[in-house]
Order: structure tokens, then C-alpha cells, then sequence
């Protein structure tokens, strides 16, 4: 294992992810961790990048007992920074400059094998991400630069005879294009990592991992979307208790034309998962009439979701009460990944911003039971991967995120009955003409919104007033920063067409092509 120290940079968890693309298995604790409480001997410590200054009262700095423990360190910005300033606090210092983007670094080979581990393979010069204001101003003691730009002497530094090297820019980046080749270098050949980290091992880990804390009688609850985050922790919670976990559905009358029976299908029949459907359709839209504020609807979604998923635990929990040799529910699964663990508030890094998880399944309180978060370690395409490996179907799999609120948010204004219908039946023309031109993979998400106002337009003979459908399809890797796709001119004309013709109270057709951000992949 590799060990990431977290400084608290955005891009911290890119890290891990790069070694994990490696099958370098890599886990990410916060800057602060004690080394003695530490359950495993890392092979190597990754310092990452992270907002603070060094030298200002009260920024994050390393267990020292980090340089003590004689195993390979890579300092990444920040981390870097962190090094030299231990060595002495002279040596980092605030830039003239900022220096944000892209940077031309040169390599520098020296006479001596070990300090050129780092960059070797690497070539004269290579382009890199930088993103920092203070920089190493003096080489730290011991040290020799094996990488330079314009603005950063010291972009590169390496031990004359020790493991420890630090880099200025970040190689976890994409825009760092050699700068997994850099990882590699360092996980592998320096700390001597094995690559040979696999999903099926960690399947049977967690598995295990998974009987051992829950024991051999207790029960599990954890509510389900038909989303591959669900669907997978569930899939696996199966596979580790079986029928001592129970999933639960709520119909909350705003999920997409026949989703309910299909995540009903597939739960039940595929996988074999003990499901109950909460039939919460009423009361959502009666709870949502009248209602237009995007906030007020997301929070009256949250709140009502709790209230019928409470309702069900503690009908399961009364039963389980009453049946023999069946043990107490005593655990909440969640299908939380890596990076809204990283989002979120729970996480009590030095990040500088800190967002809150808008998911809308929280933990209710009041029901007293544990959290379980079988995928709190990955990231969504792992997350795939593991579904694929769990037997679940490639579609589900593959399966763009649906938000908690629904459609809800992507009718503007007020959720109606009439107002859900259209919107169901225009998103699934739009998906279903997506898929059938085979770039339904191509892109991240994809759904169609109804707006608030009407326009006119004439079909037939006949003069129309209709809602305007919105199509927005957007690609992304984090869901933080998005583009609108670039459609097929023909498949959008077909798409507007089938619209137009298939769905009553729709007049136009229009696509939405605005980034995030400034817009975000939401409507409300
Ligand atoms: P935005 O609109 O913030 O969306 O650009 C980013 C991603 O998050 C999803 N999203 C949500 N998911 N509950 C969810 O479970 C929510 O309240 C929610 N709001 C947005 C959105 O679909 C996109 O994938």
C-alpha cells in the first residue's frame, strides 16, 4: 500500500486514483494521521498538494515520525513545500508570481542513478500543471534539483542519497500528461509497490470485511435508486449477509417513465435482493403542489424521503422483533463514494472548500443505527468495474447518475401530475434515440427538461401552446466541471421532431448548451 497524505488539494484524490490505474493499491488518510495509529506499513508516503502556507501559524503540517520511518516520500506542491520547510523554514517563501497552468519543465539528468529515479524515461523536458504561489526559494539541504521552469527553480528536488524527492507541479493531473509515468516511477520502482492490485481481491475483502462488522445475526437497510452506486453496495451487501439485508425503494412519483418496475425487475429477479417498494407518489406531489422555488422542493423531496424510508425501518425492525432467530436491525447502508466523502462535511480535512453532499438519503437519527459504506474507498469507474465483476447487467451499469430530487428539478417550476407525464415521455424519446445512435456512453448524463412558461407553435392545421422541452446532455469526469455534448445535427433534428409529434403539450424543442460552469448540469 501506498500512503497519500491529504493537505487538502481538489485534486488530492486524483492521486490515488492515478496509483489505483497503476493496480497500485493506494489509500488516502488526512495530513494529520498519527503514524502510530496506522493498521498497515505503507511502502511509500505521497505528501499531496493542498491550500494552506507552510510557514503560517496554524497550517497542516506531517507526523513527523513520517521521515523516521525510512520508507520512500514524494512531495507534491504543498507537500514539496512541506520537505523543504522542515528541513529549514528559510526555504519556502512566497512567489512574485503566481504561477497557475501550463509550465514548460526541463529535466535535469544527473551523474547519479538514484537521484534521476524520478523523472527517468522522462525524456529533456516535459509539460506540467502548476497551480502555487509559494515555491521552494533555497535547494533544502542535502538535495539536488532534477526538474526546473521559468518560474520554479526548484520544480524538481531529490535526497543525494535518500528515498525523498518533491515536485512543484502536480503529476496527478491530466494536464500533467507524463505525470503518470512520474507516479509510476515512484510507487514502482522506488517504493518497490506490486501492480497487482485487482478488483476481485477487493471485492472478497470487502466481503469479509463486511460479515466480520455486522456479525452473524444482525440486519441491514439501505435504500436503493436503481442507480449503480445503490445497486452495487446492495449487490454486495447480498453477497456478503443475504437475506438479512433489505432494500428499500421509494416511489417518490418523479423517477423516469417505468423506472420503478424496472429497478423492481432487476433488484428482485437478477440479483436476488430482498426489496420492499414504498408506493410514496400522492404524497410527494401532494406534498410539491403549489410549490415553485427549486430549494423548497428539494428540501420538501428530502424531508418526505426520510419520512416513508423511517416509516419502513421501523416496520422491518417490528418484525424482525417478532420473528424468531432473527437479530436486531442494526446498520444503515449507503452507497457514499470517494469523492462525496471528499465533498462532503463529514470530511474534516483542511480542504478549503468544504460542499455539502446533496444527496438525499442522509442517515434519519432518530433510527439509531450505524452506517455502513462499502464504497467509500472508490470512484465511479471502479464502481462500474465492481458491478461488471458482481454479475450486474452492463446497462445498469453504465447507467448516467439521476439525482435524488428527480425530475422534480428539471420541471421548472411546479410539479404537477400533468407537467411530470410530459416531462417523462419527452426524456425517454430523447434516451431512447441516444441509445439507439449508440452515443448514450459518449456522454455523462443526458435528460430533457420542461419549462415553466408556454410558447406557440403549429402542428397541423392547428395552433399550439406548449411547454418548451430543454435538452441537456452534458460530458464530464467529476460532475464539478461539465461541456454540452456535441450532438449529430441530423439526431437532434430527429429528436426534436419525435418530440414535437409524440408529446402532447410540448410546442419546442430546444438544447441547452451552456458549461459548467457557469451553469451546472442541473436545471434547478
Ligand atoms: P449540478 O446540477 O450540481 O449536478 O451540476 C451535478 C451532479 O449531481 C447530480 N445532482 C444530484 N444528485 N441529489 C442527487 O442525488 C441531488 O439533490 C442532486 N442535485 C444534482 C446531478 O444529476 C449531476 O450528476
Amino acid at each position: 500500500t501506498i500512503l497519500v497524505l491529504d493537505f487538502g488539494s481538489q485534486t488530492s484524490h486524483l492521486i490515488l486514483r492515478r496509483l489505483r490505474s497503476l493496480k497500485v493499491y493506494a489509500e488516502m488518510l488526512p495530513c494529520t494521521t498519527k503514524l502510530a495509529d496506522l493498521p498497515f506499513k505503507p511502502k511509500g508516503i505521497v505528501l499531496s498538494g493542498g491550500p494552506s502556507s507552510v510557514y503560517e501559524d496554524g497550517a497542516p503540517h506531517v507526523d513527523p515520525a513520517v521521515f523516521d520511518l525510512g520508507v520512500p516520500i514524494l512531495g507534491i506542491c504543498y507537500g514539496c513545500q512541506e520537505l523543504a520547510w522542515r528541513i529549514n523554514p528559510e526555504n519556502v517563501a512566497r512567489g512574485v508570481v503566481r504561477e497557475y497552468g501550463h509550465a514548460d519543465v526541463i529535466v535535469h539528468h544527473g551523474a547519479d542513478d538514484h537521484v534521476n529515479r524520478l523523472f527517468a524515461g522522462i525524456g529533456e523536458s516535459m509539460h506540467a500543471y502548476m497551480s502555487h504561489f509559494d515555491k521552494l526559494v533555497k535547494l533544502p539541504e542535502g538535495f539536488v534539483t532534477v526538474a526546473s521552469t521559468k518560474n520554479s527553480e526548484y520544480a524538481g528536488i531529490a535526497h543525494q542519497t535518500k528515498p525523498i524527492y518533491g515536485v512543484q507541479f502536480h503529476p496527478e493531473l491530466e494536464h500533467t500528461p507524463r505525470g503518470t509515468e512520474i507516479l509510476r516511477n515512484f510507487a514502482i520502482d522506488i517504493c518497490g509497490a506490486q501492480a497487482n492490485w485487482v478488483m476481485k481481491d477487493f471485492i472478497q475483502k470487502e466481503i469479509v470485511r463486511i460479515r466480520h462488522l455486522v456479525g452473524e445475526t444482525a440486519q441491514v437497510i439501505g435504500a436503493v435508486s436503481g442507480g449503480v452506486d445503490s445497486t452495487v453496495a446492495a449487490k454486495l451487501m447480498k453477497e456478503a449477509i443475504g437475506d438479512r439485508f433489505h432494500a428499500i425503494l421509494v416511489n417518490n412519483g418523479v423517477m423516469r417513465l417505468n423506472e420503478c418496475e424496472q429497478v423492481k425487475e432487476t433488484l428482485e429477479e437478477h440479483l436476488g435482493i430482498n426489496l420492499t417498494v414504498v408506493d410514496g407518489a400522492e404524497l410527494f406531489l401532494g406534498r410539491l403542489k403549489g410549490v415553485k422555488e427549486p430549494e423548497k422542493k428539494r428540501k420538501i423531496i428530502g424531508a418526505t424521503f426520510i419520512d416513508l424510508f423511517q416509516q419502513e425501518a421501523l416496520r422491518i425492525e417490528k418484525e424482525a422483533e417478532n420473528t424468531p432467530n432473527a437479530g436486531p436491525v442494526e446498520w444503515f447502508l449507503q452507497g457514499t463514494l470517494y469523492p462525496d466523502v471528499i465533498e462532503s462535511v463529514s470530511y474534516k480535512g483542511p480542504s478549503a472548500t468544504i460542499k455539502t453532499h446533496h444527496n438525499v438519503g442522509g442517515l434519519p437519527d432518530t433510527l439509531k443505527l450505524k452506517l455502513i459504506e462499502p464504497l467509500r474507498e472508490m470512484f465511479k469507474d471502479e464502481v462500474r468495474k465492481f458491478g461488471e465483476e458482481l454479475g450486474i447487467h452492463r446497462d445498469l451499469v453504465m447507467r448516467h447518475p439521476f439525482p435524488g430530487p428527480g425530475i422534480a428539478i428539471r420541471i421548472l417550476g411546479e410539479v404537477t401530475p400533468e407537467r411530470v407525464a410530459i416531462a417523462r415521455a419527452a426524456d425517454h424519446i430523447f434516451i431512447s434515440e441516444i441509445k439507439a445512435s449508440g452515443v448514450y456512453d459518449e456522454m455523462s448524463q443526458a435528460y430533457v427538461a420542461i419549462s415553466q412558461d408556454r410558447a406557440v407553435g403549429v402542428q397541423g392545421d392547428a395552433r399550439v401552446y406548449g411547454y418548451i422541452a430543454i435538452l441537456r446532455a452534458v460530458k464530464t469526469l467529476d460532475f464539478m466541471s461539465a461541456e454540452p455534448f456535441e450532438f449529430d445535427f441530423g439526431l437532434l433534428k430527429r429528436i426534436s421532431t419525435r418530440i414535437v409529434n409524440e408529446v402532447d403539450g410540448v410546442a419546442r424543442v430546444t438544447y441547452d448548451i451552456t458549461s459548467k460552469p457557469p451553469g451546472t448540469i442541473e436545471m434547478e
